[in-house]
């Protein structure tokens, strides 16, 4: 057996599907409702692994979930369920496919998407350092000098980008964004995020995970922004064991490194040149990498995953 056994690379379900992302396969349930089903694929320099990672998609659903739930009463957001044996009473074409959404899927309010990513900047990293050190500047908007790569950034910086359908997100600057959705809902976008961003940082930092820079979705309903997509995971966001912060130069991630050092290790010996197909993967890398997944779950939530709730 390897290492992905059991895992999922593509779900199969009698329902329209929406799209299918890197991680995540959309369907539609019905006018007013949406099932985003995770998966086990991982990508890395923006190439999805041949190879799957066990218990990963469920990571993904039920820490979003377990954010959610914390930010109840606190903003509207679109979850419905993220327990298989509900959706499955709710949407009865899935009867039979129980154990293949067991953790991984979620049933949510269907929302009109507002076409900008929400990203705040807890600390100096990605693209936000590459700007910064070569203006001085992000998203067109100066920051204090003399920072140094993966410096704390207090208060944190909000900077949106605009969805990009394929290639990378551009960042923009907020005049930008007002234009593009309007002076009201810009202002609430970035209230909205920057409150979801500093309770999940507060409540990662003291379980031992940076959350160093994050991305949120919203989305329109019945004149109101819900919080949408996944939330505060490992995927959205940059987590950064605390205990290994040493500002001055990158960090390693959480739950992707030796995933990372494993590809960096065969591009510098040339058997790889960065593009897609990505290397096999070794079973140990394998196994690694979904150890991180489990145990970010861990600390955060001070949970284990219920593994026995999936096949
Ligand atoms: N409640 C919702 N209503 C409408 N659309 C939603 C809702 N929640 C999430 N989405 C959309 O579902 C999609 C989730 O797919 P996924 O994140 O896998 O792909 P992606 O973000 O488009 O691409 P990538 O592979 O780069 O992540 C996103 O396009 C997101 O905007
Ligand atoms: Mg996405």
């Amino acid at each position: 057996m390897t290492a992905s056994a059991g895992a999922m690379r593509e779900s199969a379900l009698p329902l329209p599907i929406v799209r299918r992302g890197k991680v995540r396969d959309v369907y539609a349930v019905d006018a007013d409702r949406l099932l985003l089903v995770a998966t086990d694929r991982v990508s890395a320099f923006d190439v999805v692994m041949g190879e799957t990672i066990p218990h990963k998609g469920a990571v993904l659903t039920q820490l979003t979930a377990w954010w959610l739930r914390q930010l109840d009463g606190v903003l509207a957001h679109h979850m419905l369920s993220a327990d298989a044996d509900e959706i499955v009473r709710e949407v009865p074409a899935l009867a039979s496919h129980r154990d293949a959404l067991a953790g991984r899927a979620m049933l949510c309010r269907r929302t009109d998407v507002v076409p900008i990513e929400c990203v705040v900047r807890g600390y100096l990293s990605g693209s936000a350092w590459k700007e910064y050190r070569r203006a001085g500047t992000l998203a067109g908007e100066a920051l204090p000098r003399g920072l140094v790569e993966s410096a704390r950034l207090e208060p944190p910086v909000f900077s949106p980008a605009t969805k990009a359908e394929s290639g990378h997100d551009e960042n923009i600057p907020v005049s930008r964004m007002r234009e593009l959705v309007g002076a009201g809902t810009a202002a609430e976008l970035e209230r909205l995020a920057r409150l979801v961003y500093e309770r999940g940082r507060d409540v990662a930092a003291g379980r031992g995970i940076i959350i160093a820079d994050t991305k949120f979705e919203f989305g329109q309903r019945d004149g109101r922004l819900l919080l949408i997509d996944e939330v505060l995971t490992p995927d959205s966001s940059r987590f950064w064991p605390a205990d290994r912060y040493r500002p001055g130069g990158p960090q390693p991630s959480f739950d992707k490194q030796p995933l990372r050092d494993y590809l960096e290790g065969e591009r510098g010996a040339g058997r790889w040149n960065g593009e897609a197909p990505a290397p096999p993967l070794p079973d140990d890398v394998v196994r690694a990498t979904s150890e991180r997944y489990l145990d970010a779950f861990r600390r955060i939530t001070g949970a284990t995953l219920s593994l026995s709730a999936q096949p």
